[in-house]
């Protein structure tokens, strides 16, 4: 087992999705004295991203390159992170799209799209780190699922299928690493005022990313299985699944 560093696991902080505003809150929190890898598409162009977690105090920031969609590459983008800059503390997996939802119930490319990217790339990611982090003894794993997949609204059903489907293989891979030293943290956030959700009006207990980020590293210091953000969504959300559908279905979004 690695020395654990203010309670975080030892080792890099890797962020997948390296420009994502959520993301880049939780490896601000967690960078002091720490080797931060940002993985993102476009590595090239990560400079203001890069020059933002030195400040927070990195030893070193290192940008990959790294395709979501493309998973063919995952296993040794991985092993090419760990050759070079040593064991995984803590790998935090915020990428995502929202994806159009007109567009992906008039055409299942577009559909699959969005599956694809939050679902299908997330678990090909998950399943190798989950066994490189077993052999390591310890590390911690962030995953992001959101309340939109814990009841799934007409609105945007096929992101919330996504995160559903996210959210179930999350909860079921964190079982499965139980007593392996690894620590899985499921995050259900709800509305967060950003990027995603630009041009949107915010909804009731809407978050900013930096309230996210407080939420998940307390979780990870904790080592807690779950959080959602913010905590009101819990109640919110448990009290949703009574509901009726004819008034579910009617949710604007
Ligand atoms: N914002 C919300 O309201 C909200 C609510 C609940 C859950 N979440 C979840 O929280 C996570 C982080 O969201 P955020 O708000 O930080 O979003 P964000 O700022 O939009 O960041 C998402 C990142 O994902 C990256 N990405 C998308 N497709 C990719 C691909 N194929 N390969 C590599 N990177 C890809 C984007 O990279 P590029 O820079 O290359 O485009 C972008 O930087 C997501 O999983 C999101 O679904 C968000």
């Amino acid at each position: 087992m690695g020395v654990r560093a203010e309670g975080v696991d030892a080792g890099a902080i890797v962020l997948f999705g390296g420009r994502s505003e959520i993301g880049l809150e939780i490896v601000r929190r967690l960078a002091d004295g720490r080797v931060v890898v940002l993985a993102a598409r476009r590595s090239g162009d990560l400079e203001r991203e890069r020059a933002e977690v030195v400040r927070a105090g990195a030893t070193g920031v290192h940008c990959v390159e790294f395709d979501a969609d493309d998973m063919a590459s995952h296993e040794s983008m991985l092993e090419k992170i760990t050759a070079e800059h040593g064991r995984i503390g803590v790998a935090v997996l915020a990428f995502g799209v929202l994806g159009d939802q007109g567009r992906a119930e008039r055409e299942p490319e577009a559909a699959l799209a969005v599956l694809r990217t939050d679902f299908l790339a997330q678990v090909s990611l998950l399943t190798i780190l989950a066994n490189m982090l077993r052999a390591q003894g310890d590390g911690q794993l962030v995953v992001f699922g959101s309340v939109a997949g814990f009841r799934v609204r007409r609105a945007n059903y096929v992101y919330g299928s996504g995160k559903a489907g996210l959210d179930g293989f999350a909860t079921g891979l964190a079982d499965a690493l139980h007593g392996t030293g690894v620590h899985l943290l499921l995050v259900r956030a709800g509305f967060v005022i950003g990027r995603m959700t630009e041009g949107m009006d915010p909804a009731p207990f809407s978050v900013t990313p930096g309230r996210v980020a407080d939420t998940v590293v307390a979780a990870l210091r904790a080592r807690r299985p779950l959080a959602w953000a913010p905590p009101m969504m819990r109640p919110i959300y448990f009290a949703s699944r009574f509901v009726p559908r004819a008034i579910w279905r009617k949710l604007p979004r």
